[in-house]
C-alpha cells in the first residue's frame, strides 16, 4: 500500500511539537506492515538545510501566484518530498507565527497549497508515484480530503488524523475564492464552516475516515466540551472515526543507548539515573539533593494546565521536593514559574526555549515527569517518560487516560500501576496528586517496581502501527494477513 503523510512538521526536520514525533515515526513504522510512507513537507529553511541530495520532480509556474518546486528525496532517514516554495515558507523561526509571536497573516495559503500539492500528487502529478491514500495531519493539511472530493479521482482514498482539535485553521469566506475549489464546496458538506471557511473541519468533513491519536480523545471530541464545535459533525459520522493511540520511536528514545543522558540505564541498572539526575540538578541551577525530583517538559499553555502546576509549587517546595521546567509559551505562564525559581533558588529551575537533549535528560533523570493538561489527545511525554523509568502524574483526560495506571489500592495490590493520575484538572486535584505521589515516593522498594513496569510497558508503535495498515487496507478493500 502506498501512502502520501501530508505535515507542517516531521522530526528530524522540524518540530514544535508531538505531530513531528508521529509524523517521524509513522513511516518506519509501517514499512514493517506492508505500507510504503513518503512524507510531504513544506520547504522551511530547517528542512531545506537538512534535505540530502534530491532531484526536482516538478516545477509550478503559478502555485496560488507564487513560483514553487517538488524535490524528492532523503532526509532524516525519510522519504520525503519537499514543497520548495520561497514566497510561503522561507521565513525564519516557527512555521506558523512571525517574529511578533502572531499568526502569518497568508497561512491559509500557505496551507492550501501544500494541501493543493498533495492532492495533485495523489492525481499522479508526478511520474511514477502515486499513491493509493492520502493521510493528513492536522489543519495545515485539512484542505486536502475537499481537494480529494472535489476533484476528478474516484479512487484515491483520505484519511485525516486529528491531533488536537483546539487549532482548526479558520479563516474567512473571502479566501474562498482563491482556493481552487468548485463554488458548490462552499458548502455543509465542504469547507463551509460558521460562514467562513475551516480547514480542519472540511478535513472531519470530506475524509473517508478520521483518526485520532487516543481512544478517549476520541470519545472525548464526540462532546461539546471537547470537540470544540466539531463534535456534531463527528456524531454524525461515528462510524469513521477512530481513536488510533500514539506510539514512540524505541530508537530515538531508549535510555540504555541515548547519548543526551549523562548515563545510561536499562531497567536493572535504575541506581544510574542519579548520574543524570545530577546534570539535571547542574543543567537548571539546583542544588544537589536526593529529594524527589519533578519535571516538566511542555508547551507553557493552558491547555497543558501549567497554571495549576504553578499553583503548586509551594506545596512541592514545602515537602523538600526540587522542580525542572523546560518550555516556553505563553509569557504568563512563563513569568510564573520564573518568579518561583527566583523565590525558591536551588528548588525550582526554568529553561526557556526548545532543547531536545534536554527535554532527553530530564525523562533520564527526574524522577517524576508531571503533565497535569486540561486536555490531551494523546501526549508524548508521559510515554518517553515510562520508557524511561521517570514516573508520570497526569490528569485523567486523552492519552493520559490510556497510558498511564494509576497507583490506586487495587493497581498497586495487583503491581500494575505505572504512575498517578487525577482528576478532574484542577489545582486542588493536582495538589492531592502530589501528596499521593510523595507518599509513593517514600516507599523506596515500590517505587523502583513502578519505574520498572512502566519501562516495560509497551510504548511502540507495533500495535497501532498494525491498526492504521488495516484501516488503509480496508480503505482500499485489500484485505491484510493476521500476522501483518
Ligand atoms: P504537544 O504536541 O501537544 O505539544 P506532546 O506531548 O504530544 O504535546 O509532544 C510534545 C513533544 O515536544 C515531545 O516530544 C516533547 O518532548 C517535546 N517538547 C515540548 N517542549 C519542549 C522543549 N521546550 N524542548 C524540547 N522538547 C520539547
Ligand atoms: C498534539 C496533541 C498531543 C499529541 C500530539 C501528537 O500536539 O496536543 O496530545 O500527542 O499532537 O499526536
Amino acid at each position: 500500500i502506498e501512502v502520501l503523510s501530508v505535515t507542517s512538521e516531521i522530526y528530524p526536520l522540524i518540530k514544535t511539537g508531538g505531530l513531528a514525533d508521529v509524523a517521524g515515526a509513522l513511516p518506519a513504522a509501517l514499512s514493517k506492515n506492508g505500507v510504503s510512507m513518503r512524507t510531504l513537507v513544506p520547504g522551511y529553511p530547517a528542512v531545506k538545510a537538512k534535505m540530502g541530495p534530491s532531484r526536482e520532480v516538478y516545477y509550478f509556474a503559478d502555485l496560488f501566484g507564487v513560483e514553487a518546486r517538488l524535490f524528492a528525496g532523503r532526509a532524516g532517514g525519510l522519504d520525503i518530498i519537499m514543497l520548495d516554495a520561497p514566497a510561503l515558507y522561507d521565513r525564519p523561526g516557527n512555521p506558523y507565527v512571525g517574529p511578533e509571536g502572531w499568526d502569518w497573516p497568508d497561512n491559509w495559503k500557505r496551507f492550501a497549497a501544500l494541501s493543493w500539492v498533495a492532492s495533485e500528487l495523489g492525481l499522479g502529478l508526478v511520474e511514477g508515484y502515486r499513491p493509493h491514500i492520502i493521510h493528513a495531519h492536522d489543519w495545515q493539511a485539512g484542505l486536502v480530503p475537499a481537494y480529494v472530493k472535489y476533484g476528478p479521482s474516484s479512487t484515491l482514498k483520505t484519511v485525516m488524523t486529528v491531533h488536537n482539535m483546539a487549532f482548526q485553521g479558520t479563516f474567512g469566506s473571502d479566501i474562498f475564492g482563491q482556493l481552487r475549489l468548485p463554488p458548490h464546496a462552499f458548502s455543509l458538506e465542504g469547507v463551509e464552516y460558521y460562514g467562513g471557511v475551516g480547514y480542519l473541519k472540511s478535513g472531519v468533513e470530506c475524509a473517508d475516515v478520521v483518526t485520532t491519536v487516543s481512544p478517549t480523545y476520541a470519545a472525548e471530541i464526540r462532546t461539546p466540551d471537547f470537540g470544540m464545535g466539531l463534535d456534531g459533525l463527528l456524531n454524525n459520522r461515528s462510524e469513521t472515526v477512530f481513536g488510533v493511540l500514539n506510539g514512540i520511536d524505541m530508537d530515538a528514545w531508549n535510555p540504555s543507548t541515548d547519548q543526551s543522558l549523562r548515563s545510561t540505564y536499562s531497567v536493572n541498572s535504575l541506581g544510574s539515573r542519579n548520574l543524570n539526575k545530577a546534570a539535571v540538578q547542574e543543567a537548571f541551577g539546583l542544588e544537589p539533593s536526593n529529594g524527589p525530583l519533578f519535571a516538566v517538559v511542555s508547551r507553557l499553555t493552558w491547555q497543558k494546565g501549567i497554571d495549576l502546576l504553578a499553583g503548586c509549587i509551594e506545596l512541592l517546595v514545602s515537602h523538600g521536593a526540587q522542580l525542572a521546567v523546560l518550555g516556553s509559551g505563553e509569557a504568563e505562564l512563563e513569568n510564573a514559574i520564573r518568579a518561583a525559581s527566583v523565590a525558591h533558588p536551588g528548588r525550582v529551575g526554568l529553561v526557556t526555549g526548545y532543547n531536545e537533549q534536554l527535554s532527553h535528560l530530564l525523562q533520564g533523570g527526574a524522577d517524576v515527569i508531571v503533565v497535569p493538561s486540561r486536555f490531551e489527545p494523546c501526549g508524548l511525554t508521559q510515554l518517553y517518560a515510562l520508557r524511561y523509568g521517570c514516573v508520570p502524574l497526569v490528569s485523567r483526560v486523552g492519552g493520559l487516560n490510556d497510558t498511564v495506571i494509576d497507583a490506586n489500592v487495587a493497581a498497586l495490590q495487583a503491581e500494575v500501576a505505572t504512575g498517578v493520575q487525577f482528576a478532574p484538572p484542577s489545582q486542588d486535584g493536582l495538589a492531592n496528586a502530589i501528596r499521593r505521589t510523595l507518599a509513593l515516593y517514600a516507599d523506596e522498594k515500590s517505587w523502583k517496581k513502578m519505574q520498572r513496569r512502566g519501562m516495560k510497558s509497551d510504548v511502540s508503535w507495533e500495535t497501532s502501527a498494525a491498526r492504521y495498515a488495516q484501516l488503509y487496507a480496508s480503505l482500499i478493500g485489500l484485505k491484510l494477513d493476521d500476522d501483518q
